[in-house]
């Protein structure tokens, strides 16, 4: 007897082609489209679908606080810290959860359904860690939270820091976080590196450090994070974030490092957004870009995620949540318009971050769970020239998140006509 299965997707275009395919789901995955009868049927009309969208590095506790208490008048990375720190101890738990409430809906509209967090715990109360530990079960099946215990001001310069980072861990964070280019010299950055990855290996958890988040060539912890990495086995399970310092490493010590991350089995994560306006703030001229180097990452097979790492708050005035955003500024700032390098781009915002987070893969296979974005472009690269919005976003075969798309014309010589921006 014939089945008759839940949903049938006609026309959907998929990475790297053109052609578009039909996508089948039932029972909350994708199974093999070819002559099956459906309960409900979608034309996508040739639109592009790619798996979830993945938002690597957020600071949701921040989010939306630009402002406040006070403007970071000189946009820089140091004056962004201070602006924080006065605003932390105005948090409070529902000020939290309301401010990341919006925003996870916003990145839910974006195609997002996983999001790794950094939540500042250079607090006694924890309010933030709190909060989000309770939205990580209110949000879940719709959006899954990763939480990082991050020590905004260093665990070993900040009063009571390993205490704070350990109660971290104990209250429910997921990811065991650092920020060793900030503690106080060197050797206690080394210090600090050492104290969370023991931390993550004891308690079985993931690592995702702010590391070397500067333009200076002296910052050299990521070496750590690797040699630990290796030393303990933690292969898959650590991420370095930010290492901008990296841009501006000699050739013969980046390559070297290189050579460790790969091994170590560790992966990355670049902030374009952020690091394009915080890096290089010392520089009179030329200015460095400030970018970690992720093109010869990724030729040494190293597996590297676009974060957006804020919205709106102390570091980062603009933005909306979209990773596509991020995605298309790095084209330019890390010369990756080449043409096997733009597809690439939507790689890293969707199944190359969830390679850094340890998720599941999802490629869209028979098998793999009904959790797919469309967009309002034909192909990947429409996608990124557009920024296109996404019309739809399904998580297990169901609806979460829709959006019309936008029709625009132009009147000329009197007649009005349709612009689509497509060639
Ligand atoms: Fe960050």
């Amino acid at each position: 007897m014939r089945t008759v299965i839940d949903l049938l997707l006609r026309n959907a275009v998929l990475p790297r082609t053109t052609a578009p395919v039909d996508l089948a789901v039932a029972g909350g995955v994708l199974v093999p489209a070819e002559g099956q009868e459906a309960r409900e049927t979608l034309d996508l009309g040739g639109r592009l679908v790619t798996p979830p969208l993945v938002e690597p590095h957020i600071h949701l506790d921040a989010v939306l606080t630009e402002g406040q208490p006070r403007p970071n008048v000189s946009g820089s990375l140091f004056e962004g810290i201070a602006v924080w720190a006065d605003r932390v101890p105005d948090l409070t738990h529902d000020d939290v959860q309301a401010r990341v409430r919006k925003v996870l809906r916003w990145q839910l509209a974006n195609g997002v359904q996983t999001v790794r967090s950094h939540v500042d715990v250079c607090d006694p109360q924890l309010t933030a860690l709190r909060a989000l530990v309770e939205l990580r079960e209110e949000v879940r099946g719709v959006i899954d939270l990763q939480l990082v215990a991050f020590p905004q001001q260093g665990i070993l310069g900040f009063p009571d820091g390993k205490a704070l980072m350990e109660k971290a861990v104990d209250l429910g964070a997921d990811v065991v976080g650092g920020i060793p280019h900030y503690e106080l010299t060197r050797e206690d950055g080394v210090a600090s590196v050492e104290f969370l990855m023991a931390l993550a290996d004891d308690r079985g958890l993931l690592v995702d450090v702010h590391c070397d988040e500067t333009d200076d060539e002296h910052s050299r912890f990521v070496e750590v994070m690797a040699a630990e990495t290796i030393r303990r086995g933690m292969a898959g399970r650590v991420t370095a974030s930010h290492t901008t310092a990296m841009h501006s490493y000699n050739a013969a010590y980046a390559h070297r490092l290189i050579t460790n991350i790969k091994r170590s089995g560790m992966h990355m994560v670049t902030n374009p957004l952020d690091n394009a306006v915080l890096q290089g703030r010392f520089d009179t001229g030329p200015i460095r870009r400030g970018h970690t180097r992720v093109k010869q990452l990724q030729a040494a097979g190293v597996t590297v995620a676009i974060g957006h790492d804020s919205v709106m708050d102390p570091w980062y005035p603009l933005g909306y949540g979209d990773p596509l955003q991020a995605a298309f500024v790095l084209a330019h700032l890390g010369h990756m318009s080449g043409a096997e390098e733009l597809p690439r781009l939507i790689d890293m915002i969707t199944v190359d971050a969830a390679t850094a987070l340890a998720l599941p893969e999802n490629r869209l296979r028979p098998g793999d769970p009904a959790d797919l974005v469309v967009y309002d472009a034909p192909t990947d690269v429409d996608a990124l020239r557009l920024v296109a919005r996404r019309t739809l976003v399904l998580r297990g075969g169901r609806v979460l998140a829709r959006t019309e798309p936008a029709r625009t014309t132009v009147t000329w010589d009197g007649v009005e006509e349709e612009v689509t921006f497509l060639r």
